[in-house]
């Protein structure tokens, strides 16, 4: 038998769901069940009736489904090098330590952090619906991290005060993407779209035609009458929109804004491991059961702002 049907049989005994990030590399997007952004997979892992939710993606997306799921069984297929960075550079102490600064402030932050800083927040938001999060508070300050690439979209959009903490967090990814880099690929295909994701710099969303999440990234490709589109985020995003393209029949030209936009955390999933993860129910995502209980606060918020 191939892995792939192998995988199918193990799935189907177990009852288990494979939930994939649109950053997954190609042979990880054909075989789950379903693949999106990160609220599109929040409310995937909410909705499912599975025994069994394997992860891929990064770390704080199997802790989100985790919280979402106390009870059910969470499985990454690979741990190791696994962690988002950016999620890293929110610990706990930096929000409380902003919270004294900022005591009537709401804290609002990025779903990429740790179950323990969700912990202390009053909600999460995601790149789709970041700046509906903070301007449903009636507060008139936010203290925003960490991401501050995506406080700079959030402060366009709203008039409250966003105070970023910390003052530098940033995808290592997106920061690669620079002026130039815009300025010159235009050039090459002025007839193109140029998207990209809020997580970039500021002078690069200034440039760019739409600056959208991943999930809104193929929405637009598939709904545009446009032929050529420049994709300013994670290289195997174009991998998600081929497939979807593929479905519909339809072929358009992708180009990546830069060929080094890769997240190496996002790589390390395999249809070996996902097997074997499937065989050996490992390894499974345990959280603290207060941690989970005050970071699915924040998330619910999230969910149920409409
Ligand atoms: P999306 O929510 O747009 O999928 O972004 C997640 C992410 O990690 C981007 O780097
Ligand atoms: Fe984290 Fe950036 Fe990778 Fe997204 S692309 S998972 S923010 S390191």
């Amino acid at each position: 038998m191939e892995i792939v049907e192998r995988i199918n049989k193990l799935k189907k005994e177990k009852n288990a769901i494979i939930l994939a990030h649109n950053y997954q590399p190609e042979e990880i997007q054909r075989i789950a069940d379903f693949i999106g952004d990160s609220l599109e997979l929040c409310i995937k892992a909410k909705e499912t009736d599975a025994d069994i939710i394997l992860f891929c993606g990064v770390d704080f997306m199997a802790e989100t489904a985790k919280i979402l799921n106390k009870d059910k069984k969470v499985l990454m297929p690979e741990i190791k090098d696994t962690e988002c960075p950016m999620a890293h550079q929110l610990p706990p102490e930096v929000i409380e330590n902003a919270k004294k600064g900022h005591p009537d402030a709401k804290v609002v932050i990025y779903v990429n952090t740790l179950a323990s800083a969700k912990a202390l927040a009053d909600a999460t938001c995601t790149s789709a619906n970041a700046d509906k999060i903070v301007n449903s508070f009636e507060e008139n300050e936010i203290l925003f991290g960490p991401d501050q690439n995506l406080g700079y979209y959030v402060s366009k959009k709203t008039d409250k005060k966003i105070i970023g903490m910390p003052e530098d967090g940033h995808c290592y990814v997106h920061k690669k993407f620079t002026a130039d880099d815009v300025i010159n690929i235009k050039k090459q295909y002025p007839n193109a779209d140029v998207l990209v994701h809020p997580e970039c710099n500021p002078e690069v969303q200034d440039l760019a035609d739409y600056v959208l999440s991943t999930g809104g990234i193929l929405r637009h490709v598939l709904s545009s009458d446009k032929e050529e589109f420049i994709i300013g985020t994670e290289c195997d995003m174009i991998t998600r929109l081929k497939i979807e393209l593929e479905k519909v029949g339809k072929t358009k030209k992708l180009i990546p804004l830069r060929k080094d936009a890769i997240c190496d955390p996002m790589k390390q999933m395999t249809l070996e491991k996902v097997e074997k993860c499937l065989i050996e129910e490992k390894y499974e995502i345990t959280l603290d059961d207060e941690v989970i209980e005050k970071a699915k606060k924040a998330i619910e918020y999230m969910l149920n702002v409409k």
